[in-house]
């Protein structure tokens, strides 16, 4: 199993409070090597809150999340790094690109903690090779502020893969892409999928993109429902 989160609570607040919003509610749910997840639910059901707590950003207020059977929740600051940067790519709802750096130098960071040579020139060719693939190598040179919103978004995804993660979490990937650069991200990642094992779960309000996952869950009430 890659991923098991086991009676996984998280609220905003003081528990006890009356301003305090509770936003999951004991989920657990098995994520296995080299499955295809779309999470979808509607505004505020708490999708980013749960990839925030897998991807280590967040804490839960109980329960357990679990990466290769280990619990990451009492990782020190400096395994979490090391554990984000090594495992898991993360696509945020907002590409936070740098934009005071070009597209390739923003794909290049992930890669900055990597001291050996030959390394890192790997690592340039796989950036080459993904912008290819997405339709962005000719905007490698270009900073975030002149590129479209799908431009950057697929810029994103690049560089949340740069590091060859065993898990990616992306929230709204494709939130600003149109219907063929859809597909066109979809056939990426689901080709990354069975070329490199890479796990993926995807939030998503494409039906499109959901339906070439192998598994749909919706977030509702704290809970997750298989659909
Ligand atoms: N840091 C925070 N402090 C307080 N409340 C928060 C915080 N982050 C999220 N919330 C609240 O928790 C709930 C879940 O938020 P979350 O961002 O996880 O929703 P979401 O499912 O990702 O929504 P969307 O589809 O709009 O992105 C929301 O009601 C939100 O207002
Ligand atoms: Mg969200």
């Amino acid at each position: 199993m890659l991923l098991k989160l086991e009676n996984v609570s998280k609220g905003f607040g003081k528990p006890g409070d009356p301003g305090f919003q509770p936003v999951l509610d004991h989920l657990s749910m098995e994520v296995s090597y080299g499955e295809h997840i779309a999470i979808l639910g509607p505004s505020g059901s708490g999708k980013t809150t749960l990839l925030n707590l897998i991807g280590g950003m967040d804490h839960p207020d109980t329960g357990s999340v679990q990466f290769n059977g280990k619990d990451i929740t009492g990782y020190s600051r400096q395994e979490m790094d090391r554990f984000r940067n090594q495992s898991i790519g993360f696509v945020f709802q907002f590409h936070h690109l740098l934009p005071q750096c070009t597209l390739m130098e923003n794909i290049l960071v992930p890669t900055l903690v990597e001291r050996d040579k030959s390394l890192r020139a790997e690592k340039i060719d796989r950036a080459g090779a993904l912008m290819n693939r997405v339709g962005i190598w000719e905007y490698r040179n270009k900073f975030p502020g002149k590129l479209s919103g799908g431009e950057c978004q697929r810029a994103a995804v690049v560089r949340a893969m740069i590091n060859n993660p065993a898990l990616l979490l992306a929230d709204e990937p494709t939130g600003a892409l149109d219907s063929e650069n859809v597909e066109r991200m979809a056939d990426l990642l689901l080709e990354l999928n069975s070329e490199d094992g890479l796990t993926l779960l995807l939030v998503t309000h494409s039906a499109s993109l959901a339906k070439r996952m192998g598994k749909t869950l919706e977030l509702r009430k704290g809970n997750l429902e298989q659909i």
